[in-house]
């Protein structure tokens, strides 16, 4: 029965006679009318957004880029109009000519910037029809993402996602202002590079031309914006595609946007004030928000101390504290030995937590950070006549005191506590500490909170590769003071580099250059890349370095992350057009695929058969 009615349906609709343009002009877009228009005659053109049909009269949010507007269907107004726009069906295709005219008293919606007004249809062209699509595109996300990336251009249509797309523009376009301002010039650089490391895998790219050859996908134009400071270009900057084969996770994707830039006798400060600018700008004519400079910066040593991470979020406090001294002087044997053995006991308190954690939310909490590689985690209640704790028996009055004040907690409190070594008890606390935040609400969206990550080691030891490899890339300069420690104890140079982070999300990083083909051979040699190695893989670049290199520094900033946060939304995906899945697939043109046996023989290429 319903079958049969939608293939009457189905009919009705094939018979719908499709209208040409003609010389039909839009006048205003949807989002366009105001009360002042009442009166005029409009013609506009989009989609059916929601369509309600009264017999009678019949009312159609048409939608576009710019906006909704209702319009109205009315025989009293045209008949024949009226008539056509029974069959009309979402997300068809219209251009309505009409009447702007006042809504009915009490009809208004001010939730709608045309809220005040409707069109009142005097000619109707249908411009096309639709399959019955997917999803619906009008309310909420309700469909899988694998479907919704298969027909990601329907999805692209939602007014909320047209605009963080609008977002992303007015953010380039004025960082693309912004600099021209600051006198940085706009360079393309190659797609079919030779690969810079990045940390990452590269996309390889066979050439048809020399079999068994292939081209790198730049991971970033690191190599190319250095050799452009040799070129005396002075202030190069470009908002450029990179591509990373690594493991994807909601803030990464393969191929993914920086606003990269590269500037000659500068430091530092240089670039941390120039970036500082950058997101005042961005955030006063975008977003309208004043923000506070300078921007507070934190020592990566502090930032690991503090918040057991180099990209901390400084949203809300929740800071790690250090409790080995206290905690060393109780009776409780997992942190006497820990402790022993080299260990540390570290914490953080949940400030007025005592009340809001069950004992199974506590249960959850240890599987959750034993997941993390955690062996347990201790927590305490202080309460004003005491601790309550399962471990409270091991701790004498006078040690519980010390702990107290270590951890700053106050009756009312709830201090979770980690022993382990070190790296291991900074890290699960610093995991912890987010999901608590997660779970009490105080990832706020509306406070950006900007740090500045400095000092970072220059190296550090690789377990996988068996060697040092460094922590930024191999073209960052150390600190003066700590040059001369680059033979005897390299793992204890600081780089001069800096990161930008917002909210907890690592937004950006750069650093001053090594620009001394010296220094750059020394770099190579600590990271155990010998001559001839470094030869085959930056010869160019060590000669270029050699013809008068200028001192300089740069930074890129990951702008799909900051436009994520800009935006409010959790993942770069939504800020993306065409993103990938988290298998690096696009469901849209089923990329990547196979391709012909012809392709493959012309590259020179066979496939192994798998195995
Ligand atoms: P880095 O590798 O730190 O530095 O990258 C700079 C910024 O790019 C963003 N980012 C990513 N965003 C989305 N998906 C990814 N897979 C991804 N990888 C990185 C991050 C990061 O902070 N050439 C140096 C910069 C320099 O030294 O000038 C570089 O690429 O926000």
């Amino acid at each position: 029965m319903a079958r049969a009615a939608f293939t009457q349906e189905n009919k009705e609709i094939c018979r719908v006679q499709i209208d040409r343009l003609e010389d039909w002009e839009r006048t205003h877009d949807c989002g366009g009318l105001r009360a002042e228009d009442v009166g005029r005659e409009a013609v506009l053109m989009g989609w059916v957004h929601v369509r309600r049909d009264l017999g009678n009269l019949i009312f159609i949010d048409l939608r576009d880029r710019g906006g909704i507007t209702q319009i109205v269907f009315d025989p009293q107004v045209d008949t024949t109009a009226h008539e056509r726009a029974h069959v009309l069906r979402n997300e068809w295709v219209l251009a309505v000519r009409g009447e702007v005219a006042p809504r009915l008293e009490g009809q208004e919606n001010a939730n709608m910037a045309t809220g005040d007004v409707e069109v009142r249809v005097t000619a109707l062209k249908i411009l096309n029809r639709t399959e019955v699509p997917p999803f619906q595109v009008e309310g909420a996300v309700d469909a899988s993402e694998a479907l919704r990336l298969k027909y990601r251009y329907l999805e692209l249509r939602r007014p909320r996602v047209q605009r963080t797309f609008r977002l992303r523009h007015q953010i380039a376009a004025c960082v693309r202002g912004y600099l021209d301002e600051q006198g940085f010039r706009e360079v393309e650089t190659p797609f079919l590079t030779k690969s810079t490391p990045e940390g990452a895998r590269d996309y390889l790219v066979p050439s048809r031309v020399n079999k068994g050859m292939f081209y790198a996908l730049p991971q970033s134009p690191q190599l190319f914006k250095q050799l452009l400071m040799v070129s005396g270009f002075d202030r190069y900057y470009q908002i450029v595609r990179c591509f990373r084969d690594e493991d994807l996770r909601a803030d990464r994707q393969p191929e993914f946007t920086q606003v990269d830039l590269e500037m000659s006798f500068a430091r530092e400060e240089t670039l941390i004030r120039l970036h500082e600018g950058m997101m005042a700008r961005l955030y006063e004519s975008v977003l309208g928000r004043t923000l506070d400079l300078p921007f507070p910066r934190i020592t990566y040593g502090e930032a690991m101390a503090r918040f057991g991470t180099d990209r901390p979020d400084t949203r809300f406090s929740m800071e790690i504290r250090d409790l080995t001294g206290p905690a060393g002087a109780s009776e409780f044997r997992v942190f006497r030995q820990g402790i022993d053995e080299g260990g540390v006991v570290k914490g953080i308190t949940v400030k007025d937590g005592a009340a809001d954690f069950s004992r199974k939310d506590l249960d959850e909490l240890t599987e959750t950070v034993n997941g993390w590689g955690a062996r347990g985690l201790v927590w305490v209640k202080v309460n004003e006549e005491g601790w309550q704790s399962p471990v409270k028996k091991f701790f004498a009055d006078e040690v519980q005191t010390a702990l107290n004040r270590a951890a700053a907690a106050e009756p009312g409190d709830l201090v979770l506590m980690v022993s382990d070594r070190n790296e291991t008890a900074l890290h699960v606390l610093g995991m912890l500490r987010l999901d608590l935040a997660r779970r009490m609400n105080l990832l706020t969206k509306d406070e950006p909170a900007f740090v500045w990550v400095t000092e970072f080691p220059l190296l550090e030891f690789d377990e996988e590769e068996g060697r040092l490899v460094a922590v930024h890339h191999p073209f960052t300069a150390p600190m003066d003071e700590d040059v001369r420690r680059l033979k005897e104890a390299p793992e204890t140079v600081r780089a001069r580099a800096y990161d930008l982070v917002l909210n907890g999300s690592e937004i950006g990083g750069g650093s001053v250059r090594i620009h001394t083909r010296e220094m750059q051979d020394e770099m190579f040699r600590v990271l155990g890349i010998s001559p001839e190695e470094a030869d085959v893989k930056f010869g160019f670049f060590l000669e270029a370095l050699q013809y008068g290199a200028p001192p300089h520094a740069g930074m890129a900033l990951g702008f799909d992350r900051l436009v994520a946060v800009m935006a409010g939304v959790d993942s770069i995906r939504e800020v993306i057009a065409f993103p990938k899945t988290q298998r690096a697939t696009c469901p849209l043109t089923d990329a990547p695929s196979r391709v012909d046996d012809r392709q493959l023989m012309e590259l020179g290429l066979a496939l192994r058969p798998p195995e």
